[in-house]
């Protein structure tokens, strides 16, 4: 009897926990995928494998919920902050579900089990030379640059990106400034960063735009092959200074211009008044006729 229900109740803790690792699978797809990998090498932040046996549950659960404050606090969380130098933006998981990421990391890690099955195309782009950005052709950059600005549209209905971002690039006009300057963005994050957040943008302003548009895979190609074209070519494209010359001269000229038109306006109605002018008219009118 004992025995009998001993195993029921193992076994129930064994389902439960490989239904959480099932979903922390799933938690950690949709919200950390696009910047860590999982035995796969570091993406935009460092490799998860084995975290779980590197920090505690504790420190993770803090971690995540809130690195800046969290670093402020904890040495260790301070130096990977400072080594990365890329805030890990706030995630939006609740304790039970970064547990079940944690139970997920801890079997997909080697040393536990051998399922490390999480394929993602980050690996492949940059193993094949001939899809690595940095050897795009150049229609593919200026593709990337006409899905940037928007003139040619992405292929699943999203934004366009210059809605939300700026790249200084001779070709574009600036764009928004309501998220992040892109112009250096394939320095600091690479192909396989790139992949990542575009295959999975992890920031809300961003995912709610293409969760149901998501880019094609070419798309994110010819995006990426636009941002290294940028981050290369930057020395030569002086696109944001031109735009504050265009705001100092084009608005200052034009400032003045209205400004002596109005002056203008204003001196002549001070000099003349406009029962004068119909006199005047009235006279001339009358003169006229009298010559002819
Ligand atoms: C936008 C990219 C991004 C996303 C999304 C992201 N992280 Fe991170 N993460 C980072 C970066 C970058 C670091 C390196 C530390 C830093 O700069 O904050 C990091 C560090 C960590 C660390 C510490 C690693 C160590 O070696 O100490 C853990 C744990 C972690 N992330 C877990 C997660 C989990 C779990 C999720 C999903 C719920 C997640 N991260 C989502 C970018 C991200
Ligand atoms: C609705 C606004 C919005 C649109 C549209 C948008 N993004 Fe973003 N994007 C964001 C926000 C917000 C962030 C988070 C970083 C920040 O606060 O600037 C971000 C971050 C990024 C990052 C990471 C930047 C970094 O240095 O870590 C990349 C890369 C990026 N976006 C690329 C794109 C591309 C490519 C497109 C077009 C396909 C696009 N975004 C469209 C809002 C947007």
């Amino acid at each position: 009897m004992k025995l009998k229900s001993i195993v029921i109740s193992l076994s129930i803790v064994t389902i439960s926990i490989n239904l959480n690792a099932q979903n922390g699978k799933e938690v950690f797809k949709q919200n950390c995928s696009a910047c860590h990998s999982i035995g796969k090498g570091k993406l935009v932040g460092p490799d998860l494998e084995g975290i779980h046996t590197k920090r505690s549950e504790e420190w993770i659960l803090s971690f995540v919920k809130n690195a800046q404050a969290f670093g402020e606090k904890d040495a260790d969380a301070k130096a990977i902050i400072t080594e990365y130098g890329y805030p890990m933006p706030n995630q939006n998981v609740n304790d039970a579900e970064i547990k079940a990421i944690i139970n997920y990391i801890a079997e997909s890690s080697p040393t536990t089990t051998n399922s490390v099955e999480e394929a993602e195309p980050v690996e492949e782009i940059t193993a094949d030379p001939i899809l690595d950005p940095a050897n795009a052709s150049a229609s593919d950059i200026t593709t990337g640059l006409h899905l940037f600005e928007g003139s040619k549209r992405l292929e699943n209905g999203g934004v366009s990106c210059i809605t939300c971002h700026n790249v200084q690039h001779r070709d574009l006009i600036g764009g928004g400034l309501l998220a992040k300057d892109l112009t250096k963005v394939y320095e600091r994050l690479g192909g396989a960063g790139l992949n990542g957040i575009l295959s999975a943008p992890p920031f809300p302003a961003m995912a709610s735009s293409y969760q149901n548009h998501p880019l094609t895979e070419k798309e994110i190609y010819q995006l990426s092959a636009f941002f290294n074209d940028a981050a290369v070519n930057n020395v030569y494209q002086p696109q944001r200074v031109y735009n504050d010359h265009l705001l100092i001269y084009g608005g200052g000229v034009a400032f003045l211009v209205i400004a002596s038109i109005i002056l203008l306006v204003y001196i002549e109605r001070k000099r003349k008044c406009v029962k004068e002018n119909i006199y005047k008219r009235q006279i001339k009118a009358a003169t006229s006729k009298n010559i002819y």
